[in-house]
């Protein structure tokens, strides 16, 4: 296919960034109760999704993967049942070589049969990743698309950053990253989100999604300002939310954070263009989005570890003309009016994340309609 059919990057869950190696399918079970119990999934995080080690140390004597017969007992077909049961989606990991990163047998050699069983079982998303896979990852993304397309059952596919895949000419995968792994700290989200400048035009409905990794969200290496710029920032980017902390038993001011309807609003916009920076001047940098109907999200994006006050005006964002705005602030969920200055004073390492529509019956265009009889 030529492009992605998600209208908007999917949302959800990823056990990576908290468990690593050490997930079990109780965690899995556990978490999927978790976002229910927490609204999350009603908020939107619908995707549970299994990454690397899940995978027994080889396959069958069939050639098919099976799940580690310790950590995964069950198997992946009950566990996306149990998924399901909770009106959420299972996703899986693969890679396109002989080995995942951490060793586990992966799909190289077996893109057909993998993709059948995977349907089999009743998976909704694989994410594919590369670690040492020899060839040309545009043609193995392509091919792995292809098999996962012969099963008949829709699946969302997530390519690593190999072959630069927001440069290629068609777009087997719904997704890719743009950068290196995500840690739990503010240098990795400032290295991270500088990847995506300039990459807007890349992605958006239609097309697929860039994806700067998963969310730190909750994982205690930030701070509270810190991670609400991550989630500011991911949906100013219209990357995939997919949570990394432990969802089970996360505070409730994680899972307001997380929750925020504003905020997730944005990231999901059906619009489906993603934002871009507009402004950098040290420290302070300014990035924005256009939304439906004419709004834009705009990012007031303080990197520094001091407050600053950071300056946009609603031409430089990309709104049209109007005799005034309404500056809607997503995190304190309050609005101001404005002739066209957008500013904020910024915590330090912190976001202050705008929805700016342009006034209505003040920009009405001033003509007089004569009809024809
Ligand atoms: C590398 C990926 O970038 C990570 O997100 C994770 O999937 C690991 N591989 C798992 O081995």
């Amino acid at each position: 296919s030529s492009g992605s059919r998600l209208t908007a990057p999917p949302m959800g869950w990823n056990d990576w960034n908290k468990f690593g190696c050490g997930v079990t399918e109780a965690v899995i079970r556990e978490t999927a109760d978790a976002l229910v119990r927490t609204g999350l999934r009603d908020a939107g995080y619908r995707y549970v999704n299994v990454d690397d080690c899940w995978e027994a140390g080889s396959r069958d004597t069939a050639g098919h993967l099976q799940a580690d017969p310790m950590t995964f007992p069950g198997g992946m077909a009950a566990l996306a049942e149990y998924v399901h049961a909770r009106g959420l989606r299972f996703g899986i990991y693969t890679a396109a070589g002989d080995k995942t990163c951490q060793g586990r047998p992966a799909s190289g050699g077996h893109y057909q049969q993998d993709a059948r069983d995977f349907a089999a079982w009743g998976v909704d998303y694989v994410k594919f990743d590369w670690c040492g896979a020899q060839g040309d990852p545009y043609q193995l993304a392509t091919q792995f698309r292809a098999a996962l397309d012969a099963t008949g059952r829709t699946m969302v596919l997530g390519v690593s950053r190999h072959g630069n895949p927001w440069t290629w000419p068609t777009h087997p995968a719904d997704l890719w990253r743009t950068s290196a792994d995500i840690d739990d700290q503010w240098s990795s989200l400032l290295r991270n989100t500088e990847e995506e400048a300039g990459l807007a035009t890349k992605a958006g409905r239609g097309v697929g999604w860039n994806d700067p990794d998963m969310l730190q969200v909750g994982n205690g290496g930030m701070n509270t300002e810190e991670y609400r710029a991550h989630l500011s920032l991911w949906s100013v980017l219209a990357a995939p939310l997919l949570m990394g902390n432990d969802v089970r038993t996360a505070d409730q001011a994680t899972v307001d954070l997380l929750g925020n309807r504003e905020v997730v609003a944005v990231d999901q916009d059906p619009l489906g263009v993603p934002g871009d920076r507009v402004r950098s001047d040290g420290d302070r940098e300014v990035w924005s989005r256009p939304l439906a109907g004419g709004d834009v999200a705009v990012a007031l994006f303080n990197r520094g570890a001091t407050s600053a006050e950071i300056r946009t005006d609603a031409r430089e964002v990309g709104l049209r003309p109007a005799a005034g705005y309404d500056l809607r602030d997503l995190w304190e969920h309050r609005d101001t009016q404005s002739a066209g200055g957008i500013s904020a004073l910024v915590p330090p390492h912190g976001v202050v994340l705008f929805r700016v529509s342009a006034d209505q019956a003040r920009s009405a265009p001033q003509v007089t309609v004569s009809t024809d009889t």
